[in-house]
């Protein structure tokens, strides 16, 4: 037996006990004759202590451990003179009779504390070391228990958990596919799933009614801070079910996860619907950020043609937002802003703002209205003195408001209105099916090809698609879109017609999906689901920035794993196997 207590159990009721711990050396301090360590494991930090009056042998051991050696102790608990109310075992330490050293290390290449001084990618190199500081750690313990309360809830449901391959043909969901050759298939590949979306749907098919798995999806897309190049779905799919029903059943289970693990209730109420197309309208985006207002003000009445300010004048959209007590905002300060929505990433001509001050309304774009416009323009923002109006403007409405709603979001930021612990839930509802793409000049599907249209919308698909709406629903909170479903289309007919709105010649979509066509021929019950972004919903009940602080092994911004040197290239005779040749590098 390597312990009989962990570093996180003994406590003042224990003093006398002789005990056997084993952990990481946090650090050591010595003190004239007393050699204090911190032992370390997964449950806590204990104080040790060495003195050298009594045991001079022992103590220069002690005084010889470094950071991170792996050590085993035998001692007796005993009540500590100073103690440490911080720590849950500050009222004990441990004087030490025998000390083994199990393994040594190296001089970890950064500390091992709450706030590390290791730079990301440092951190990232030395995972190992990184997983043992406590908040990244928490991290993963959090996740272990989302997952469990996730299976126990489901369960209840009758939900199945399913394995489906991944080793699979190119599942669509707006991404690049990762692709594996097939050595046994020479010049074959196989595709890893992008989700499990069509295995999911033949579940229905083969009568396994509500399926459910927590499970990997690989997408190689651009990474941001909630996007992984592999991360990780509850997926779930359910059979003779409208959207009601689904919306319900997951409306349910966030409720319990947001009790259950992180203690936070979310009332009796059900989520807010807001239909896809007012989320765009009052905040500029399909995810909108409920936890505080500062709703976009459409001024087009108001600004133009109602001045000489060319700009608003040829603008198909002009919009502003109230920010309050901002007018205070040095010049300087404004600059930030206007640099901020010029940036590439935003992508706005230019901002316009105007102050609410006692002496009336103060505009970077005063020469151009009258006294009248301009208050006129407080009145319509809800502005008072003190408050700053931003506006942005543009040629094409949904341009303008993404980048109304960016700066909507720094605004909130800046106020202090995005608190972490408060949480603001919806569902975005009703969203087209078909979203105009300018880089393969055709229609997409906005959600996946298999999303049904709204029943009343069906005969639109001949004459307006663009117009069809989808029963498809997304899942936002504080901001972030944690889940995406839709009811699917069952029937083969109406589904190659979405593949023929998509461009999809009839060969090439029996060549793609003639498998999903196929199984709808043999009875498909009506059926509808959903996945959550499982390291999206995690990050939010821990607070963090990225999701990858609550993945063990995340990749970089350039979808490295910078620990493990992946990917890499491998040995010609590998490639040999699989008749693959590399392209002369260019
Ligand atoms: P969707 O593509 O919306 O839907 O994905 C579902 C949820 O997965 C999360 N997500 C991601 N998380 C981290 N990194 C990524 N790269 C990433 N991409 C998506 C988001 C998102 O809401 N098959 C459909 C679901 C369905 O219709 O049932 C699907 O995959 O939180």
């Amino acid at each position: 037996m390597y312990r009989s207590k962990t570093c996180g159990q003994l406590r003042i009721g224990d003093v006398g006990q002789q005990v056997t711990l084993a952990g990481w050396v946090q650090r050591t301090r010595k003190m004239g004759g007393m050699t204090f360590v911190d032992l370390r494991d997964r449950y806590g930090i204990t104080q040790l202590v060495f003195n050298e009056e009594t045991n001079k042998a022992l103590c220069d051991e002690a005084n010889k451990l470094g950071r991170e050696f792996v050590i085993q102790i035998v001692g007796s608990v005993s009540e500590r003179y100073n103690k440490n109310p911080k720590m849950p075992t500050g009222d004990i330490e441990i004087i030490v009779s025998e000390l083994k050293v199990l393994n040594a290390s190296l001089t970890p290449p950064f500390t091992i504390e709450e706030n590390s001084d290791g730079g990301d990618e440092l951190r990232m190199k030395y995972r190992y070391l990184d997983l043992r500081r406590s908040n990244v750690r928490a991290n993963l313990e959090l996740r272990h228990k989302f997952c469990l309360a996730v299976r126990h809830f489901l369960d209840s449901k009758g939900f199945l958990e399913i394995e489906t391959p991944v080793l699979v043909g190119s599942t669509p969901e707006g991404a690049r596919d990762f692709i594996v050759p097939s050595r046994m298939n020479p010049g074959q590949f196989y595709a890893l799933p992008q989700s499990p979306q069509t295995l999911k749907q033949l579940l229905m098919v083969a009568g396994m009614d509500r399926y459910f798995q927590i499970v990997k999806c690989f997408r190689d897309e651009d990474l941001r801070a909630d996007r992984q190049p592999e991360f990780t779905q509850i997926d779930c799919e359910m059979s003779f079910v409208e959207q009601d029903d689904i919306i319900r059943t997951f409306e349910e289970m966030t409720k319990y996860l947001f009790k259950e693990v992180r203690g936070y209730d979310l009332g009796e109420q059900p989520f807010l619907r807001m239909p896809w197309i007012e989320a765009m309208t009052r905040f500029g985006s399909d995810k909108p950020d409920m936890r505080f207002g500062m709703e976009f003000v459409e001024l087009m009445d108001v600004l133009k043609g109602t001045g000489e300010f060319a700009v608003f004048n040829e603008a198909e959209y002009i919009g502003g937002i109230c920010a309050k007590g901002c007018a205070v905002y040095t010049r300087k300060q404004l600059d930030e802003l206007t640099n901020f929505v010029k940036s590439p990433q935003i992508g706005a001509k230019g901002l316009v703002y105007a102050r609410v001050t006692e002496e009336g309304v103060k505009s970077s774009v005063d020469k151009f209205y009258s006294p009248e416009v301009l208050s006129l323009l407080a009145e319509k923002t809800g502005a008072e003195v003190g408050d700053l109006i931003l506006i942005i403007s543009g040629p094409d409405a949904m341009k303008a408001r993404k980048q109304l709603c960016e700066l909507r979001l720094l605004m909130g930021e800046r106020l202090g209105l995005r608190d972490k612990n408060k949480f603001a839930l919806l569902w975005v509802v009703d969203f087209p099916m078909f979203e105009w793409s300018d880089e393969e000049q055709r229609l997409m599907a906005m959600h996946h090809p298999f999303t049904a249209p709204k029943p009343s919308d069906v005969p639109k698909l001949d004459t307006d698609p663009a117009s069809v709406l989808a029963d498809a629903y997304d899942m936002v909170c504080n901001g972030v879109e944690v889940g995406g479903g839709s009811i699917r289309i069952h029937d083969a007919v109406l589904q190659a017609k979405i593949f023929e709105v998509l461009g999809f010649t009839p060969e090439k979509a029996q060549e793609q999906f003639g498998f999903l066509m196929n199984a709808f021929k043999y009875g498909a019950p009506p059926h509808g689901g959903l996945a959550y972004g499982l390291d999206r919903f995690v990050s939010l009940f821990a607070g963090l920035d990225s999701i990858r602080d609550c993945i063990a092994f995340p990749k970089n911004n350039s979808g490295r794993d910078v620990m493990l040197d992946a990917p890499s290239a491998v040995d010609q005779a590998q490639l040999d196997e699989l008749q693959l040749a590399l392209a002369p590098k260019a």
